[in-house]
């Protein structure tokens, strides 16, 4: 029976994260060592518009007619097809399973649909250009954060370390040296939406403060990418510390990961900050020599897990 099997990597945001949904540069890398995956397999004898989908880590098992049209998975497979009516799609079955933890700022919604209209587009023969795909999943993207900047689904969709702004080309980062960053989950769940709604409530609050965080992080963005392309990495140490005072300040820190940012600097990271939409998920720590050191420290001080993960280009 014919299948059709496409993966998209997990991310992390490297820096200006929020401040990328005004308007400012950020940049973010993939995590290759975590993937979504999608397969679809042809269902012979089936009838047309006959689509089971089946999603063992949400438990969700349901033919595809019962999910709501803005359902992001219903929606990825109406964007794959080019059309809402699915009635006249050969039957087929879709698993799809993925290694990102969900609510982490790791990018697990923009690679499980990435990977589904991936996959479901080929079962349909359409053979989809990678911006087309960023494309699609940027707007499955919307029904889920509501207005999220497009960065997630440029990083998984093209799975290369990337400096993103609105309105601008997507330029790939040529990284001169390679670096080492661990990923640490602080355990709690942090939903983009509500760290994206919790920031506008701020801006519409203070417009002058978070613009002036705003523009301070979209610096420290455009830094960053000349260290990253023709500097010493070590250098993005003080950028990382400084770009987490913003992001303190723009309210997505939580004691928890201020406490993983404190302890990996204690043990000998270079710089800490969170990465993502905040309010939970991930820290990420910039190593040299002392991973093992900084990784225990991070595991004592409440990390669930910590992720080692190279940044090349
Ligand atoms: C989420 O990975 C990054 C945010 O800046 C939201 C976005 O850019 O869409 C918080």
């Amino acid at each position: 029976m014919p299948a059709f099997t496409a993966s998209a990597p997990g991310k992390i945001i490297l820096f200006g994260e929020h401040a990328v949904v005004y308007g400012q540069p950020a940049l973010a890398a993939p995590v290759t060592a975590l993937e979504a995956r999608a397969v679809v397999s042809a269902q012979m004898g089936g009838s047309s518009g006959e689509i089971w989908i089946e999603a063992p880590d949400i438990e969700l098992t349901a033919p595809v007619s019962e999910l709501a049209p803005e359902h992001p998975l219903r929606a990825s497979l109406a964007a794959a097809a080019g059309t809402q009516d699915l009635s006249r799609i050969p039957a087929c079955r879709i698993l799809i399973t993925s290694t990102i933890p969900v609510s982490s700022g790791l990018g697990s919604s923009a690679a499980v649909s990435a990977a589904l209209i991936r996959a479901f587009a080929a079962f349909l023969g359409r053979r989809l250009p990678d911006q087309e795909v960023s494309d699609l999943a940027f707007e499955i993207e919307k029904i889920q954060h509501g207005s999220p900047s497009g960065i997630d689904n440029s990083v998984v969709v093209f799975r290369k370390p990337v400096y993103f702004q609105q309105g601008k080309p997507l330029e790939f980062l040529a990284i001169k040296e390679p670096f080492e960053i661990l990923v640490a989950d602080s355990g709690i769940p942090g939903s983009t939406r509500a760290a994206v709604d919790a920031v506008r409530q701020r801006w519409l609050a203070n417009q002058e403060e978070c613009e002036g965080l705003f523009n301070r992080i979209g610096e420290i963005s455009g830094t960053a990418r000349e260290v990253i392309t023709s500097g010493d990495p070590r250098e993005l140490g003080p950028l990382m510390n400084e770009n987490q005072v913003c992001l303190r300040e723009l309210g997505v820190s939580t004691p928890e990961l201020d406490r993983l940012a404190e302890s990996a600097l204690e043990a000998g990271a270079l710089g800490a900050k969170l990465s993502g939409g905040g309010l939970g998920g991930n820290l990420i720590a910039l190593c040299d020599t002392a991973a093992p050191r900084i990784e225990g420290a991070l595991l004592r001080a409440g990390a669930q897990s910590v992720l080692p993960t190279t940044i090349r280009g």
